[in-house]
C-alpha cells in the first residue's frame, strides 16, 4: 500500500513546510499543492544552493516526482511561467507538472483589486502579499472566476472580454486603473498555449496514483492560524489551509491521507496585520529575528516575532487532526537565557485555554508563560536527539508532553541534511 503524508503548517506560515517537503520528496512519487497561490514562499537549500519556491510544488528539483497543482490553488498564469523559467534555468526539468484543469486563474485584475481593497481599509488593513489571492478567491466563491480548462480553450477572448467588463467596473468604482483588453488579453493567449500542455485531470491522475500504490506528499502553503475559517478572522488569507483544504483542494477523498505532520516554528512568527498575544517588542523579538533570518520570502518584510504559542499550536493540531510534529528552526533560539512557551491567556481576569473566535478579544489576550532554561551551545551539526545540550531536549519534551503529539523530528538548520529524525512516519 503506497503511504500518504500532509505536511501544513500549523502557524501563522514560514514554518519551514518547504524544506520539510523537500525532505521527505525522495521518498515521494507524487508531491501536491492543493491551495493558496504565489503569496506563499517556501525555501529549500541544499546542495549549497538556494530555491524560493512560490506556486511549484516542493518536489519540482526531482524529475521522477510527479508534481501536481490542485484545484484548490489559483495560479497566476505570468508567474506560474517566470517561475518555471526560472527553474528551467537553474537545471532542472519541468514536464513533470501537472495542474489541475479545475483550479482558478488569477489575473492583472485581482491584483489591482488587492491593492484597492486593501487602500480602502486603511488603518484595518489585511496586509496582504497583493498578489490577488482574496479577489481571486471572492470570483471563485462568486462563481465568476475563470477555470485553468476555459483559460486553455478557444472561448477565453469572449469570457475574459465578459469577465474583464465587469471587474473593471469594480476597479473603476474603486478608483482604480482599470486594464486594458487588447493588450492583456495578447499576452494571456500566449501564457496559455505555454501551459496548456501541463493541465490535466488531477484527480483522475491521484486516482491512478493511489490505484498503482504511490506515496503522495501534500504541501500546505500559508498555516492553520490563516485558514479563511479556523484563523485569526479577517487577518487571514482567503483559502482553506487545513487538512479538510488539502481534501477538497486535491480531489483525494476522505481516506486519502494517512498522516498529517503539523510542520511548527520554535517560536512564532506573523507577517501582515492581526493579533499575536505572545509577539515580542524587544531585544529578544529582534536577536531572533535577526538570528533566523525572519524577513519575507515574498514581500521582504520583517516578520513580527514571538514566544511560541500553545494555545495556538493546541487548536491547530484539533482543527487540522495533526498526528505528528515537525518541529523547526529550534537553532535559532540558541543564546537565549531563557525560553518562554505560553500555555494560557488571560482576557478580562479570566484564563484562556483556547483561541477566542473575536479579534477584538483575541487582540486583548495576555500570554501567560512558563519559562525554560536557554541552550548556549552551537546545535546546527547536531545529529541526535541525544546530541542536543539538555535544556534543548527539555524544551522538545515540555511542547510533546503538553500537546500531546509527538515531536518525531527536528531542524536545526535551513539545510535538507540538517533535519533529525526521530521516528520515521513516511
Ligand atoms: P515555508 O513558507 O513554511 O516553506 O517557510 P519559509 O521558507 O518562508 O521560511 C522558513 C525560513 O527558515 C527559510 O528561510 C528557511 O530556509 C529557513 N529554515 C527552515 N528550517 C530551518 C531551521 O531549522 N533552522 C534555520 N536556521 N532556518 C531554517
Ligand atoms: P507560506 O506558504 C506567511 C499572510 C499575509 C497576510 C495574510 C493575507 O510561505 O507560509 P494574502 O496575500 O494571502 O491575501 O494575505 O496572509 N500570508 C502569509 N504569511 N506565509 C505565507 O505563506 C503567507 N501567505 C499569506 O502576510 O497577513
Ligand atoms: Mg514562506
Amino acid at each position: 500500500m503506497g503511504k500518504s503524508l500532509l505536511i501544513l503548517g500549523a502557524q501563522w506560515g514560514d514554518e519551514g513546510k518547504g524544506k520539510i517537503t523537500n525532505y521527505f520528496s525522495t521518498k515521494a512519487d507524487v508531491v501536491v499543492r492543493y491551495q493558496g497561490g504565489n503569496n506563499a514562499g517556501h525555501t529549500i537549500v541544499f546542495d549549497g544552493k538556494k530555491y524560493a519556491l512560490r506556486l511549484l510544488p516542493s518536489g519540482i528539483f526531482d524529475e521522477n516526482i510527479c508534481c501536481v497543482m490542485g484545484n484548490g490553488m489559483v495560479i497566476n498564469p505570468r508567474a506560474l511561467i517566470e517561475e518555471l523559467e526560472e527553474i528551467k534555468k537553474a537545471g532542472f526539468s519541468t514536464h513533470h507538472l501537472f495542474i489541475s484543469d479545475r483550479s482558478h486563474v488569477l489575473f492583472d485584475h485581482h491584483i489591482e483589486l488587492d491593492r484597492l481593497n486593501e487602500e480602502h481599509l486603511k488603518d484595518k488593513k489585511i496586509g496582504t502579499t497583493k498578489k490577488g489571492i482574496g479577489p481571486c478567491y471572492t470570483d471563485k466563491t462568486s462563481r465568476i472566476g475563470m477555470r485553468m480548462c476555459d483559460f486553455i480553450s478557444d472561448e477565453f477572448p469572449n469570457l475574459y472580454k465578459e469577465l474583464l467588463e465587469r471587474k473593471n467596473q469594480e476597479i473603476t468604482f474603486l478608483g482604480g486603473t482599470p486594464i486594458d483588453y487588447e493588450s492583456t488579453v495578447k499576452e494571456y493567449m500566449i501564457l496559455a498555449q505555454k501551459i496548456s500542455p501541463m493541465v490535466c485531470d488531477t484527480i483522475a491522475l491521484l486516482k491512478e496514483a493511489r490505484k498503482q500504490n504511490k506515496n503522495i506528499l501534500f504541501e500546505g502553503a500559508q498555516g492553520a492560524l490563516l485558514d479563511i475559517d479556523f484563523g485569526s478572522y479577517p487577518y487571514v488569507t482567503s483559502s482553506s489551509l487545513t487538512s479538510g483544504g488539502a481534501l477538497s483542494g486535491s480531489g483525494i477523498g476522505l481516506h486519502g491521507i494517512d498522516e498529517v505532520l503539523g510542520i511548527v516554528k520554535a517560536y512564532q512568527t506573523r507577517v501582515g496585520e492581526g493579533a499575536f498575544p505572545s509577539e515580542l517588542h524587544n531585544e529578544i523579538g529582534d536577536y531572533i529575528r535577526e538570528k533566523g533570518h525572519e524577513y519575507g520570502t515574498v514581500t521582504h518584510r520583517p516578520r513580527r516575532i514571538g514566544y511560541l504559542d500553545l494555545v495556538a499550536l493546541k487548536y491547530s493540531i484539533q482543527v487540522n487532526g495533526i498526528t505528528a510534529i515537525c518541529l523547526t528552526l529550534l537553532d535559532v533560539l540558541q543564546g537565549l537565557d531563557e525560553l518562554k512557551i505560553c500555555t494560557s491567556y488571560t482576557y478580562k481576569n479570566k484564563i484562556l485555554n483556547t483561541l477566542p473566535a473575536s479579534n477584538q478579544v483575541f487582540k486583548e489576550c495576555i500570554p501567560n508563560y512558563v519559562t525554560l532554561e536557554g541552550f548556549k551551545e552551537d546545535i546546527s551539526q547536531v545529529k541526535s536527539f541525544d546530541e542536543l545540550p539538555l535544556q534543548a531536549q527539555k524544551y522538545i519534551e515540555f511542547i510533546e508532553k503538553e500537546v500531546e503529539t509527538p515531536i518525531v523530528l527536528f531542524s536545526v538548520g535551513p539545510d535538507k541534511y540538517q533535519t533529525i529524525v526521530r521516528k520515521e512516519i513516511f
